[in-house]
């Protein structure tokens, strides 16, 4: 069947969209969502073939097309669009074409050397043992809120010399793009529902760092992207779109995946206690959430030409979902434990990065940084967690993970 109907907002498929995709799977390579006239890709060959054909795939118009399309959302209205945002989008490194997309890449990919993530690994634990030194006091936390959101936001802060003192706001501030993007707020009023401050506070945050960028930490990624704005290789609006891209990309997902790491703990003891006999397990724990619960769920391209993807037509000018969270959990790639999490299998070529010239630039910050959070909260797991409580999941359809997940230390427990 290559008509279906497709709801990422629909309780259901938000709450657990696996059993979904491997009907989508077992079904036809390619559908066509037709309430929002956008073709899915689930298969991981397939999806891996779109990602690595950018002659025939375009990303210019990136996510813009699928939240535009999305049954409700206000980006349809024009007078809606937040100025600055539709600004950032048009300057945005992802959804760029070559011969621009080189280019851009070329230059800012020097803020991601592997020197830089060098010195940025070191900032992270620093950054990671303050949180956890000040969370263990407490009685209860939520480990989202308070330790998955803050760790990518203070190490985001940390990369754009931003002070720690604006990590409260920009957590806040990031949480509702992602809400008024592809969650529930989506259909509200911007102003009303505070997406339209978020923005602002966001972009006033980056320019007035920028502003003093000069003086700024040479090693951070603003004094590259700074490097590069003097030398003339990216515009004024290149460079704040792609400071703006770590927070809108970065932080949301990185957020999700400690989440979903943490939270996959605290059901699986066994596994825990696991983890915490082998440092070495940490990284591959990162790893394979990455794969089995996917933080990134969808990659956009538009058709540029009439092309055929698992034998049916695309046709030119079509806009494309690539299903990331359902290609990594492909059988026929990955084996007939595919749906099972595995520590310890080779989960490395996942497609929660991407594949090709858009491949993440943040990867291998994301994989450092994942895994020294993880290996600084498994004691407290461990040792302190007598009680926990998840939320619902993240209130977005493309970005999986928890909204909360609150935690009791044992001492509360036993004091009640
Ligand atoms: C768990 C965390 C993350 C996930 C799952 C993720 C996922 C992705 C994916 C799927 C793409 C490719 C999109 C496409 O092909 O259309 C991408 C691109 C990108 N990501 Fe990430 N990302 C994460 C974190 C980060 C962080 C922390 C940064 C920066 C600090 C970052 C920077 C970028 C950039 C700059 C691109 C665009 C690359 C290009 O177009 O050439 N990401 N990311």
């Amino acid at each position: 069947m290559l008509d279906f109907e497709f709801d990422p907002y629909d309780p259901a498929f938000f709450r657990d969209p696996y059993p979904k995709y491997a009907k989508m799977r077992a079904d036809c390579a390619v559908h066509h969502w037709t309430k929002a006239d956008v073709w899915t890709v689930c298969r991981y060959s397939e999806a891996s073939d779109v990602l690595r054909d950018h002659r025939n795939f375009s990303s210019r118009p990136a996510g813009e097309a699928f939240l535009k399309k999305l049954p409700g959302n206000r980006w349809d209205d024009p007078a809606e669009v937040n100025p600055a945002t539709r600004d950032q989008l048009r300057g945005l490194l992802v959804a760029a074409d070559p011969p621009v997309h080189r280019d851009l890449r070329k230059s800012v990919a020097r803020a991601f050397a592997p020197r830089i993530i060098e010195i940025l690994r070191d900032d992270t634990q620093i950054l990671v043992d303050g949180i956890i030194a000040e969370l263990v006091q407490r009685p209860s936390f939520d480990a989202v809120e308070d330790f998955a959101t803050v760790v990518p936001v203070s190490v985001a802060c940390k990369m754009l010399a931003i002070d720690q003192s604006q990590v409260p706001n920009l957590c806040g501030w990031s949480s509702v793009i992602s809400r008024g993007l592809t969650g529930s707020i989506r259909e509200s009023d911007h102003r009303e529902s505070g997406l339209f401050d978020a923005h602002l506070g966001i972009q006033r945050v980056i320019r007035g760092s920028i502003a003093q960028g000069k003086s700024s930490d040479p090693n951070s990624v603003l004094a590259h992207l700074l490097t590069a704005f003097y030398a003339g290789e990216l515009s004024r609006r290149e460079t704040i779109g792609f400071a703006s891209l770590i927070f809108f990309a970065g932080v949301e997902a990185t957020r999700a995946l400690i989440g979903n790491c943490i939270m996959h703990l605290l059901e699986n003891p066994d596994l825990l206690e696991q983890v915490c006999q082998d440092a070495e397990a940490v990284p591959l724990l990162v790893e394979e959430i990455l794969r089995w619960n996917s933080p990134s769920q969808f990659a956009f391209r538009r058709a540029i030409n009439d092309t055929e993807i698992g034998g049916i037509t695309i046709p030119r000018g079509a806009d494309i979902c690539v299903v990331l969270g359902s290609a990594n959990r492909d059988p026929d790639y990955w084996g007939v434990d595919a749906e099972n999490f595995k520590l310890g299998r080779n989960a490395r070529p996942h497609l929660d990065f991407g594949v090709g010239i858009h491949t993440c630039l943040g990867a291998s910050l994301v994989r450092t940084e994942a895994t020294i959070a993880m290996t600084a909260i498994l004691p407290v797991l461990r040792e302190r967690v007598a009680k926990y409580q998840s939320d619902v999941t993240f209130d977005s359809a493309h970005i999986r993970g928890y909204q909360h997940i609150w935690l009791n230390t044992r001492e509360t427990v036993s004091a009640q």
